[in-house]
């Protein structure tokens, strides 16, 4: 066992499988008294059980480590709040939330149901509010703490999952927010992208190059949560984690400005802005072409 964590609390969402089980497995093994929450539901959200929070907390336990299962939905107000209450009721403090549940719902747009849009966008985006709206509150008030949201490189993105895209994206700007909100109450909020085999990545359509495991991810997340990462200041940031691979995204920022007359009209915008500002080339969309113009190469008649 290391000390990374030692003397913290920290509740992880999606906790029963995966990236989530990782995370919670090593912050226990880093001196954490862990809020293992996970609702125990399939890749599309369906079948809930809580075995497989208890499972969990049954590991840790083996393991000489503490920690105790929340087994409620963290997309409905009442689920985060309970992630926190029990953190604050069983280990008097909170010192860290890692929002990790999610689900898949696969479809192409033109397609999508609301039942298709409606639990992704509430799993993934709603899900790390109400966990971060519950445990902001208490560190405000304690003056420290660490939010971590978990968003994907397919905020870019995605050709047949705009619902899991869009909550994506959407974490990005919370986390944010969060950490523009409560700087000056000394916490911080991240977010990380993985990529890491577990059943959802066994689910993605195309090839992935460059894949690690749920435990390098978990390294990540003990260091952000820790005080070494306080040290450094690290806020607002979004990191991937691939296997050997860690890197950073850039912040937004406008690209390229020009400036014309104004009042603008259509047509005097359509004269000046494709060779002034013109465009960002999309690199998805480029992979995209790419790969159509490979399975193109590779048909016999092609
Ligand atoms: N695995 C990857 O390569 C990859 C890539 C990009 C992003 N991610 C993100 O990382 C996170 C973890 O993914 P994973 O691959 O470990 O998935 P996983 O399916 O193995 O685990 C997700 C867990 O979340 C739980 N969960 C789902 N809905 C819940 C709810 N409403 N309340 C509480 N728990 C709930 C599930 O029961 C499950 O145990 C997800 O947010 C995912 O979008 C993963």
């Amino acid at each position: 066992m290391g000390n990374f964590l030692a003397g913290k609390v920290v509740a992880v969402t999606g906790a029963g499988r995966g990236i989530g089980r990782a995370v919670a497995l090593a912050c226990a093994a880093e001196g954490a008294k862990v809020v293992v929450n996970d609702y125990g539901v399939s890749i599309e959200g369906g079948e809930p059980t809580s075995e497989v929070a208890l499972g969990v907390v049954k590991e840790i336990e083996a393991a000489g480590g503490t920690a105790v299962a929340v087994a409620d939905d963290i997309s409905t107000m009442a689920g985060g709040q309970r992630v926190v209450d029990e953190a604050l009721a069983r280990y008097g403090r909170i010192d860290g939330v890692v929002c990790v549940a999610g689900i898949l719902r696969e479809r192409m747009l033109f397609n999508m149901s609301e039942e298709e849009w409606d639990p992704v966008v509430a799993t993934h985006l709603k899900g790390t509010f109400t966990v971060f709206r519950a445990a902001s509150a208490v560190m405000r008030k304690q003056g420290s703490g660490t939010l971590i949201g978990f968003t994907s490189g397919n905020h870019q993105g995605s050709v047949s999952q705009a619902n899991y895209s869009a909550a994506k994206g959407g974490i990005i700007s919370l986390v944010r927010s969060a950490a523009l909100g409560l700087h000056k109450y000394g916490v911080t909020a991240n977010a990380v992208a993985p990529v890491a085999r577990t059943r959802m990545s066994a689910n993605v359509p195309m090839e992935l190059k460059e894949i690690g495991d749920p435990e390098d991810v978990a390294a990540l997340v003990v260091y952000l949560l820790s005080d070494r990462a306080h040290a450094e200041r690290i806020t607002g940031q979004v990191y991937t984690i691939a296997g050997p691979k860690i890197a950073v995204w850039s912040q937004p920022r406008e690209l390229r400005a020009a400036y014309g007359e104004a009042p603008w009209t259509p047509e005097r915008i359509a004269d000046f802005l494709p060779g002034t500002v013109g465009v960002d080339p999309m690199p998805m969309l480029s992979r995209l072409e790419e790969m159509a113009r490979a399975a193109e190469g590779a048909r016999p008649n092609g």
